[in-house]
């Protein structure tokens, strides 16, 4: 008897993809997020040197999120769940992708509804949306963000490319491709997997074989490439 195998669905999610939910992409908004600039709020050095700022802006990102909803680009991704394994590799720190029911979902940039105690590590989930100087966990030490700043190590990479030297279908959405590791990715995968990249935008990707280009907004260009996907 003949048993065909069920093919995995590896969707690499950026921030793109939570735009149309109202949460804005941080090279969509010329160097500025937020009018903060980076370097002064997503670094350890800006962590060092004004931490109340650094908290002010995540607690500020933190209530965007709690008021954002999932579109429906996020709700078409566990619909194909009823006919293939599913991985989700989000960069993004939301948790948009979780409420419209993905089961799988790796965070590489972390995850802004936790804070992390700064001296063990330890990662708590949120009771209300703010993280203050003083908050420490049970140890004692300060709580920060549960998210990785530019220059930090992306502790979640070796599950990523694990899960990428698996993939069937990779389906890059929302994403420029800017930021390493989480960029090189794509160079994990077989060469047998069919790339998909959904953005409105071109977007500079050196593995150019099998891979095909819908140049539209996540909430169009998704929904409709999950329902080719359930036909075949
Ligand atoms: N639908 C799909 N894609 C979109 C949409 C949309 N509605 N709107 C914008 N995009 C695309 C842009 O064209 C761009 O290519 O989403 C991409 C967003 O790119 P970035 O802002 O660079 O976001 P991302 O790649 O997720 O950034 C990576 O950098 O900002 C830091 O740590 C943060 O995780 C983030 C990392």
């Amino acid at each position: 008897m003949k048993t065909s195998k069920i093919q995995h669905v590896v969707i690499f999610s950026g921030a793109g993809i939570s735009a149309e939910s109202g949460l804005k992409t941080f090279r969509d908004s010329d160097g500025l997020w937020e009018n903060y600039k980076v370097d002064d709020v997503a670094t350890p050095q800006a962590w060092e040197k004004k931490p109340e700022l650094v908290l002010e802006f995540y607690n500020l990102r933190r209530k965007q999120v709690l008021n954002a909803k999932p579109n429906p680009a996020h709700f078409s991704i566990p619909k194909l769940e009823k006919k293939y394994k599913v991985s989700v590799i989000t960069q993004n720190v939301d948790d948009l992708h979780e409420r419209a029911g993905s089961k799988n979902v790796l965070h590489l940039h972390g995850e802004i509804l936790n804070s992390r105690s700064v001296e063990t590590g330890k990662t708590y989930r949120l009771k209300n949306a703010e993280i203050n100087l003083g908050d420490l966990c049970e140890n004692g030490h300060q709580l920060r963000p549960d998210v990785v700043w530019f220059g930090e190590y992306v502790p979640n990479i070796v599950k990523a490319i694990k899960i990428c030297e698996s993939a069937d279908i990779l389906i890059i959405i929302g994403t420029s491709l800017n930021v390493y590791p989480a960029a090189d990715l794509i160079n994990d995968i077989k060469s047998s997997c069919k790339i998909y990249l959904i953005d409105p935008k071109d977007v500079t990707i050196k593995k150019i074989a099998n891979i095909t280009h819908i140049k539209k907004s996540a909430s169009e260009g998704l929904p409709k490439l999950v329902e080719e996907l359930l036909k075949f």
